[in-house]
């Protein structure tokens, strides 16, 4: 039996109840999302050939000290970087190296900054220099993959249509998607309750309610859809060695249908593509 329970007197620990934030957990997520959304705008024009990962890092750690945020990942469950930084076959928690970015590269860059105790989750998809068609297409159909699963977000629908939605268009495009990592509730947490799944069918998962905040962030992959995490411990890459794309946004549950707070101010959602 899932419960739902007003966050503002809920543990500060993941129970697996469901957390209805109020409307000022919404103000506080708005500004912990836009910090988010501005960097990654930031991050445009810096992501290019011959810049280091790491130095993509050192910017993001910066950036939030100059506006009193902590990137959530420094130090969470024994990760020290600022951001996840993943390259091409690189699913997700790509660890940011000394490694400069080759022109054709596809590159994740996926940052949590916390604001006031808010949490602000989002990654775009970054294009080095010129890319091939086919990754082009790949990020289009990631990107695309995204907004369908928001759109499926209002209350008294489940959890599961937004998987169902990413999963019908990621299919029919004839990429697979991603089953090993999901979205999550978001908020006062870094990683809470409930699971979004990126597939599956409208009647599973747990019925939105206003005041649910979480994230949808699926990989998508050119291939099959299976990972294996390196022996680092968090780089998870894709078997074949197929391409892999993700995009994340956090998202609050309304009366009418969804808040998307990590939308970019700027038009920068989908960096390097065409609108
Ligand atoms: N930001 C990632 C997410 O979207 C989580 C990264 S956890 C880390 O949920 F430890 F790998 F950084
Ligand atoms: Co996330
Ligand atoms: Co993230």
């Amino acid at each position: 039996m899932v419960t739902y329970l007003d966050a503002d007197v809920a543990p500060l620990k993941n129970t697996g109840q469901i957390r209805l934030y109020g409307p000022d957990a919404f103000e506080g997520m708005r500004r912990a999302c836009r910090l988010t959304s501005d960097c990654l705008d930031e991050l445009a024009a810096r992501v290019k050939p011959g810049v280091t990962t790491e130095e993509i890092d050192r910017f993001i750690l910066e950036y939030g000290m100059d506006h009193g945020a902590l990137p959530a990942t420094l130090n969470y469950r024994g990760y020290t970087k600022a951001s996840c930084t993943s390259i091409n076959h690189v699913v997700c928690h790509g660890i940011p190296d000394a490694k400069p970015l080759r022109e054709g590269d596809i590159v994740n860059v996926d940052v949590t900054y916390i604001v006031d105790g808010w949490h602000g989750d989002s990654s775009r998809m970054y294009p080095v220099g010129q890319i091939k068609r086919a990754a082009e297409r790949l990020l289009e159909v990631t990107h695309e993959c995204l907004m369908r699963g928001v759109a499926a977000v209002k209350p008294g629908a489940r959890t599961g249509a937004i998987g169902a939605a990413i999963q019908a268009y990621a299919e029919g495009q004839r990429c697979s998607v991603v089953r090993d990592f999901c979205g999550h509730g978001v908020g006062r947490l870094f990683h809470d309750a409930p699971n979004i799944l990126h597939y599956g069918s409208a009647n599973e998962g747990v019925e939105m309610r206003p005041g649910m905040i979480f994230t949808i962030e699926p990989m998508i992959n050119l291939g099959r859809p299976h990972v294996k995490v390196l022996s680092d411990g968090w780089t998870a890459v894709t078997r074949d060695r197929s391409l892999s794309a993700q995009y994340e946004h956090t998202v609050g549950v309304t009366e009418t249908g969804s808040e998307v707070f990590t939308l970019s101010a700027n038009g920068l959602d989908r960096p390097g593509l065409p609108n």
